[in-house]
């Protein structure tokens, strides 16, 4: 059983569910790109799996991405800035929440995000419409230890150091570049919360040009996932991509999700994935050619 190594906890990450994910992957993927990535639990997992050689993360938050760039480029630098912020928050944690948030407002630094992301209220990434980081601290908390953080973040770098490209722009000017030997895995922000022009920054999708690029990739045969439409309770959350697209639709039982309990909710979810029509050909193509998919059992360490 694996280790996985994850760096931050992260409203919608796909740790919990990335073994099913990975069960989908062709057995030959040049490079892994993930538009969305956020904490980037699939292309992790697909690292410690060694399932491709390449990666390409992008997220259109910036302090996001710059933070990947200080875990994959310098994580003892990053590791020691935490520690840092960590061992000052003694003894008044809250107020010293509030003030690395105003610092990280006013001069966005890796290290500060990573601190708030440790502490925030379940991984849950807000800002206010003037694009300002405003989520508050979980004060119950104190965020990952430090040895644990430099653990994680070391083990992330040892993935996917030098074999990952790391962009902080719309997810269409990614996936544009995507080749057929190449896997896309998509998971876009939260519909319920997110397909509205709400939020100035990190939200701004709109379903009609997501379905408008999804045509444009299946156009040019690109292999892709989708997790999308999750259903909690037999509630589904969001519009259903459309039959016109041909993706082939599973359901993953993902158990109590981190979704149902942000929601306040103990009950099942189901987490859908779209599987694009170049991909399931790929799929068949080694089913015919009887090639055995590695047997995955994934374990993430805990936070
Ligand atoms: C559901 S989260 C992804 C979580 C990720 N799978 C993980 O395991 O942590 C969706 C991400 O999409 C990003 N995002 C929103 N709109 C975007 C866009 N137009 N292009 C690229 N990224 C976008 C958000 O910043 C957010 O980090």
């Amino acid at each position: 059983m694996l280790n996985i190594p994850h760096p931050f906890p992260y409203q919608g990450s796909k740790r919990g569910i990335a073994q099913y994910i990975l069960l989908h992957f062709p057995s030959s993927v040049r490079c892994l790109i993930e538009p969305f990535c956020g904490s980037g639990a699939v292309s992790i997992a697909a690292g410690a799996h060694r399932l491709t050689k390449q990666f390409w993360l992008n997220d259109l938050n910036q302090p996001l991405m710059e933070l990947w760039t200080e875990i994959l480029e310098r994580p003892n630098e990053l590791a020691g800035g935490y520690e840092k912020l960590w061992n000052e928050q003694h003894p008044n944690k809250k107020e010293f929440f509030f003030q690395i948030r105003d610092e990280f407002n006013a001069t966005p630094q890796p290290h500060h995000l990573l601190y708030l992301l440790a502490r925030i209220v379940k991984g849950s990434v807000r800002y206010s419409a003037e694009g300002k980081f405003n989520q508050s601290a979980d004060n119950r908390r104190w965020g990952m230890r430090p040895k644990t953080m430099r653990q994680q973040i070391l083990g992330v770098s040892t993935l996917l150091a030098g074999k990952t490209t790391l962009s902080a722009v719309d997810f269409r000017m990614v996936v544009v570049k995507a080749d057929k030997d190449d896997l896309v895995y998509m998971d876009p922000p939260y519909q319920g919360i997110s397909f509205t022009r709400d939020h100035r920054y990190y939200n701004g999708l709109a379903y009609d040009e997501f379905v408008d690029t999804l045509q444009i990739m299946n156009e040019k045969d690109v292999s892709y996932i989708i997790s999308y439409d999750g259903q909690t309770g037999g509630k589904t959350h969001g519009k259903l991509l459309p039959h016109r697209l041909s993706l082939k639709h599973l359901n993953i039982h993902a158990g109590r999700s981190s979704q149902a309990t942000l929601l306040g909710y103990n009950h099942e979810t189901v987490e859908s994935l779209y599987l694009s029509p170049a991909l399931v050909e790929r799929l068949n193509g080694e089913e015919r050619g009887l090639e055995k998919k590695p047997q995955i059992q994934l374990e993430f360490a805990c936070v």
